[in-house]
C-alpha cells in the first residue's frame, strides 16, 4: 500500500545520501512529472538543484510566463529561457509530421545543452521518469525527458547526456505522482493538468508552423479550455485540445465571402492515453464555445467537433 509521506521521507533521504554536495540540472516542462521530480530533489538538496524551463513558443497561450511564476513561488531554482524564435526558425516550411518532431527535439536539446554549458561542475541530470515511461521508454506525457529519450540515438550525444541519471519517480504511476505532489504542498490546479505533449501545438497545426498560425491556435485553445474550466468539465476530461486545419473554408460577413481558417475540438476520456473515446460534451457547451472563437478569434470561420475514438483515431492529429 502506497503512502505519500513515507515516499518522500524515503526518497529525500536517499537522494541526500547519493548527491551529497553534487549539483543536479533538470527540465521542467510544466507537467506533473518534472515539478514533483524538481519540488522533492529541491526538498533533497536545495539551491543545488539548477532548474530550465524552455519556453519552445509551442506552449498554451500565457503558459511559459504563468507556470515560470508558480515555479518560482515554489521557491525552485529556476531559469526561464524563450528559445521561441530558435524553435520557429529550425520548423521553417517543415510540414512533414516527422520532420516537425525531428527539428523541435534537436531544437530543444540544443538549447538546453547551451544552458546547462553555463552552469560549472553540474553532475547529474534530473528527470521526471515515471514507471510507464521506464516500460515504454518513450513518454506518451510529455515534458523534456520524453524529448530526450526520443532523441538519444540521433548522433553524438550531447554534454548533458554524459552526466549520471537521477530519476526519483521511476517507480511510480501518475496517480501516485500526484499523491507525492499533494504531499509535498504542489498546487492541485497544477497537478491536475492534462497531459500536453512535448512538441506541444505543432502537432495540433497541420501543415508548417508559423508564429501567426501559433498564435490564432492558442487563443481557440484558451476559450475551449477557459470554457471547460467555467463549466465544471476540466476534470471530467483527460485530455482536450484545439487543432488548427490547414483549409480554408468559405463564409459570410455581411455582403462579402471570407475565406477563413477551420479549428477542430477534441476532448477524450481515457486511463492512459493507449485507448480514448471522445467525450460526449454538451450541446449548449460546444455551441457557446464556438460562438465565443468564432466571435473573437480573428481568421476563424468554422469550428468542427471531433467525434472519433482511438483506435484508430490517436488523440493528436499531428
Ligand atoms: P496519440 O496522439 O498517440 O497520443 O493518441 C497519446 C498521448 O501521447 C501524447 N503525445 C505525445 N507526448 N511527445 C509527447 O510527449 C509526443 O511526441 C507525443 N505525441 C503524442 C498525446 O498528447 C496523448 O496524451
Amino acid at each position: 500500500n502506497f503512502t505519500p509521506n513515507a515516499f518522500v521521507e524515503e526518497v529525500v533521504a536517499e537522494l541526500k545520501e547519493k548527491i551529497g554536495n553534487d549539483k543536479v540540472v533538470l527540465g521542467l516542462s510544466g507537467g506533473v512529472d518534472s515539478t514533483v521530480a524538481a519540488v522533492l530533489l529541491h526538498k533533497a538538496i536545495g539551491s543545488n538543484l539548477y532548474c530550465i524551463f524552455v519556453n519552445n513558443g509551442l506552449l498554451r497561450k500565457n503558459e511559459f510566463q504563468n507556470v515560470l511564476d508558480q515555479y518560482k513561488g515554489m521557491g525552485l531554482n529556476v531559469k526561464g529561457v524563450d528559445a521561441s524564435k530558435r524553435f520557429y526558425d529550425a520548423l521553417a516550411g517543415l510540414d512533414d509530421p516527422e520532420a516537425k518532431r525531428k527539428a523541435i527535439g534537436k531544437a530543444f536539446i540544443e538549447v538546453f545543452d547551451d544552458e546547462a554549458h553555463q552552469l560549472t561542475d553540474v553532475k547529474w541530470l534530473g528527470q521526471g521518469t515515471i514507471y510507464p515511461d521506464v516500460i515504454e521508454s518513450v513518454s506518451a506525457t510529455g515534458g523534456p525527458s520524453a524529448t530526450i529519450k526520443s532523441h538519444h540515438n540521433v548522433g553524438g550525444l550531447p554534454d548533458f547526456m554524459k552526466l549520471q541519471v537521477v530519476e526519483p519517480l521511476r517507480m511510480l504511476f501518475k496517480d501516485e505522482v500526484r499523491r507525492v505532489g499533494r504531499t509535498l504542498g504542489i498546487d492541485d490546479e497544477l497537478l491536475g493538468r492534462h497531459p500536453f505533449p512535448g512538441p506541444g501545438l505543432a502537432i495540433r497545426i497541420l501543415g508548417d508552423i508559423t508564429p501567426e498560425k501559433v498564435a490564432i491556435l492558442q487563443e481557440v485553445d484558451a476559450v475551449f479550455i477557459n470554457g471547460l474550466k467555467e463549466h465544471g468539465l476540466y476534470d471530467k476530461v483527460w485530455q482536450a485540445g484545439a487543432i488548427l486545419l490547414p483549409v480554408n473554408s468559405v463564409g459570410v460577413m455581411g455582403d462579402e465571402r471570407t475565406y477563413e481558417k477551420v479549428v477542430a475540438l477534441r476532448a477524450v476520456e481515457s486511463t492512459d492515453g493507449m485507448t480514448a473515446d471522445w467525450v460526449h460534451l454538451p450541446y449548449e457547451f460546444l455551441m457557446k464555445i464556438s460562438n465565443e472563437i468564432i466571435n473573437n478569434v480573428r481568421g476563424v470561420n468554422r469550428v468542427v467537433y471531433d467525434i472519433s475514438s482511438k483506435p484508430p483515431a490517436t488523440i493528436e492529429w499531428e
